[in-house]
């Protein structure tokens, strides 16, 4: 068992006194509380105008309508002409969200000494003297760490009535040194809805409301189905979302009219102001109330939205994704580039990176703009990305951002710097209040990252496992896909396509195997045979090109498995492969005698019940592993009841809860990482792919490995993730 360093505790200023002598007198504090007097004036001007345009009232117009209410019609109005603007950051004395009593924090150490107080960053000097500050401040030791704020940007599955504050990822995110975020709807529907900014913290949310739009595969998709609903096409896309806002702009006309009509004279109008809730949103992006936010892909659908933006004239606030962006100032997200952030930025654009929560985990956010920096985009702008630009975006640029008085006390204390693979916060403060109380810190190595990727080329050759390639080209165009086999055993050798974008992309990253099996229903589950093959052939028949053409026994049991005809339940689905390895068993030594049966389902559970093929398992709780290990034990045992001597290869792939522990996300939540904790206990492990697009990422994610290892994992031994442990897990030869 290793020491870790005594974590960076609190003290109070008392203890702290005697380690710092006399303090210098240097305190230049600026208070600009202009903007909240101007605030206040427009107030009351803004009260003194809706008071007055009230008059006396009989109560009913020659046009038959209610005085009351066509004067407030009148009063919304107002409101329909009135911009909002970007709250204030400076001139606060407290964060909306301070909960009284909590005391205020001095950080020292930092690069800077930091004073929070009240939910706001109150005070950024060399050295903040002790007598200026309030008895009960609690004194926090960076010791020399990396300070910065940090925030994100993300399209999420649900908008704020789907939010749940309990929901653990949120923590999860948290650690990962994340404050804020934006969660936007998800992106199925053109117009998604309003989405919201939410902080990691309990207290009410405070910010700018925002509308989500989608355009692209997502959208066509989910919902489009020919001569039914939704689009189908992008031409279908456009065409909706013109219809949507001219529809809006004509209701928005509407109002104007009625709006000039009343103010004249209430006498004039023969309605009531002309309202629709279906048109409130996007009558609200026209007016600019609300920042608009999009997800779209690729070069069309970029340009076809700056269109609508022109032709309906309203601002678009921000693209998410955006993978072909890079593309622009020169097919769907298959095309991204680890360059794009350079790109963009050498084009003038700004790049904030996102996160797609689940399936670019919040929690590693930071990786993202590490990565970016490591890919050539500027220190500066690639922490920018992460911090100010997502605030100015949000229209919070004057309170969340920087690390500045007057900025909401959102903090974050690194334990490496927050740009190498793997950095982990060591504290996290939200509004002033720090968030952890026993924060697990690492010891990092000196010596960091084990792989060097500034010029593009990575030292050795990983093996993709686990994922879809070479079973497809673009996951979500069914036409070029294998498809899910569901109940029917196949082969992935059998589904084999190559010469793909994709393949060529992992080439590039040193990905110059893959191990894919045919899917089971949704990305990420498995069933069947899987094929081992070289990234870089043309086609099949390229000499050497497939390596195993049945490298294991692919079975998927996480919850999807519930969904599949014959095994409604989990209990169902174990006890359904229990029967057919106990029948394998059975049929040991059989001889196989005719052809097609060799490539059956039952042939393949007996060469994995002789110790031939690996079996795979796709899992990930606990328990379903624990079934699992009692399964192999039952069928060990029919084995042995043969008098033979021949034990199950069993292999779990996805197993988040491998450790049975339930899920360890790391520092600063848990000790250990599950790779970590397998590997302690001796369990080979290797790192596999969910997604297809994670190809390029085999080598980063075996650099945070080493880099969060605490020396535990040598060079070699990081390496060994994606490469040799892949092959020791599956039974198969090593190559050199
Ligand atoms: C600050 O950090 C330095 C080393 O970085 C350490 O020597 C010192 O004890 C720390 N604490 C204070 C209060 O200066
Ligand atoms: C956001 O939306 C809510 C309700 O839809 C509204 O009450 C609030 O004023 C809006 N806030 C801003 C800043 O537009
Ligand atoms: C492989 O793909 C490249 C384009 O990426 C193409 O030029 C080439 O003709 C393809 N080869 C074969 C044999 O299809
Ligand atoms: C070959 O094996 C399959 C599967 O067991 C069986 O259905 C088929 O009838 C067999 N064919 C012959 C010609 O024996
Ligand atoms: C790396 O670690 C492994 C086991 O932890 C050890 O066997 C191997 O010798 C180490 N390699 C080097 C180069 O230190």
């Amino acid at each position: 068992m290793k020491n870790h360093p005594a974590p960076s505790r609190f003290m109070s200023l008392e203890e702290l006194r005697p380690l710092r002598r006399r303090p210098r007198r240097r305190s230049r504090e600026l208070r600009a509380l202009g903007l909240a007097c101007l605030l206040l004036i427009s107030y009351v001007q803004w009260r003194l105008y809706t008071e007055t345009s009230s008059s006396r009232s009989p109560d009913i117009t020659a046009h038959g309508l209610f005085i009351a209410r066509l004067e407030e019609d009148l009063e919304t109005c107002t409101k329909l002409h009135t911009k909002p603007t970007d709250p204030i950051g400076l001139g606060r004395e407290k964060s909306a969200r301070y909960v009284d009593g909590k005391p205020p924090t001095l950080i020292i150490n930092a690069t800077a000494d930091v004073y929070l107080q009240h939910g706001l960053i109150k005070r950024l000097e060399e050295r903040i003297p002790l007598d200026s500050l309030p008895k009960d401040t609690l004194v926090y030791d960076a010791k020399g760490r990396p300070l910065t704020t940090f925030l994100r940007h993300h399209p999420y599955v649900r908008a704020i009535d789907g939010f749940q504050p309990t929901d653990r990822q949120i923590q999860v995110i948290k650690s990962g040194g994340v404050t804020t975020s934006l969660v936007l709807p998800g992106s199925s529907n053109n117009i998604g809805g309003e989405a919201y900014v939410v902080k990691h913290a309990v207290g009410a949310t405070d910010g700018r409301n925002e509308t989500s739009m989608a355009c692209g595969e997502n959208s066509k998709h989910v919902h489009g189905k020919a001569g039914e609903r939704g689009p189908t096409s992008r031409l279908g896309e456009s065409w909706e979302f013109r219809r949507a806002f001219e529809r809006a702009a004509a209701l928005m006309r509407r109002q104007d009219e009625w709006c000039a009509a009343a103010r004249l004279g209430l006498g004039n109008v023969e309605t009531y102001l002309p309202v629709e809730l279906e048109w409130e949103g996007l009558i609200a992006v026209l007016r600019g109330h609300v920042h608009v936010n999009t997800h779209c892909y690729t070069i069309n659908d970029l340009e076809a939205f700056v269109d609508h933006s022109n032709e309906f004239r309203f601002p678009v606030r921000a693209f998410h994704h955006a993978h072909q962006a890079f593309l622009v100032p020169e097919a769907e997200a298959y095309i991204g580039s680890e360059y794009a952030g350079k790109i963009l930025y050498e084009q003038g654009l700004t790049p904030i990176y996102v996160s797609d929560n689940p399936v670019i985990n919040a929690q590693h956010l930071i990786l993202e703009a590490a990565k970016a920096h490591r890919y050539g985009l500027p220190y500066h702008v690639a922490l920018a990305s992460v911090t100010t630009a997502p605030a100015e975006r949000l229209g919070l640029g004057s309170r969340l951002g920087k690390v500045k008085p007057g900025f909401d006390a959102d903090v974050v204390v690194w334990d490496s710097d927050p740009l190498s693979l793997g950095a982990s916060p060591v504290q996290v403060w939200i509004d002033g209040v720090a968030q952890y109380e026993n924060p697990v810190e690492l010891e990092k190595p000196v010596k960091r990252c084990v792989i060097s990727i500034p010029d593009g080329h990575l030292t050795a050759a990983f093996t993709a496992f686990g994922s879809g390639l070479g079973l497809n080209e673009i996951e979500s165009e069914g036409v070029t896909d294998n498809g899910a086999d569901g109940t029917i055993f196949s082969r992935g050798v059998d589904g084999l396509a190559l010469n793909t974008t994709k393949l060529q992309v992992a080439g590039r990253y040193g990905v110059t195997r893959a191990i894919s099996a045919p899917r089971f229903i949704g990305p990420g589950t498995h069933h069947g045979t899987s094929v081992e093959f070289l990234t870089g052939a043309v086609t099949q028949l390229d000499q050497g090109a497939v390596i195993h053409r049945d490298a294991a026994v692919h079975y998927t049991l996480d919850l999807s498995a519930k969904r599949v005809g014959s095994t409604p339940s989990m209990s169902a689905a174990i006890s359904v492969l229990r029967d057919k390895l106990l029948d394998a068993v059975d049929a040991m030594g059989e001889q196989s005698s005719n052809r097609s049966e060799r490539k059956s389902e039952g042939a393949f559970l007996r060469r994995v019940v002789i110790g031939d093929l690996a079996l795979a398992i796709t899992a990930h709780s606990a328990d379903i592993i624990a079934s699992l290990l009692t399964v192999k034990a039952d069928v060990e045992a029919a084995i042995a009841r043969l008098g033979r001597d021949s034990k199950l290869r069993l292999t779990i792939i996805g197993g988040a809860e491998a450790h049975l522990r339930r899920a360890l996300t790391g520092a600063p939540l848990t000790e250990h990482t599950a790779v970590d904790v397998l590997l302690r206990a001796g369990v080979t492990t290797a790192l596999g792919l969910e997604e297809d697009w994670v190809v390029r990422d085999l080598g980063v994610l075996a650099s945070v490995a080493f880099n969060n290892g605490e020396g535990r994992l040598n060079e070699t031994g990081a390496f060994d993730l994606v490469s040799r442990n892949v092959y020791e897990l599956l039974g198969l030869p090593v190559p050199d």
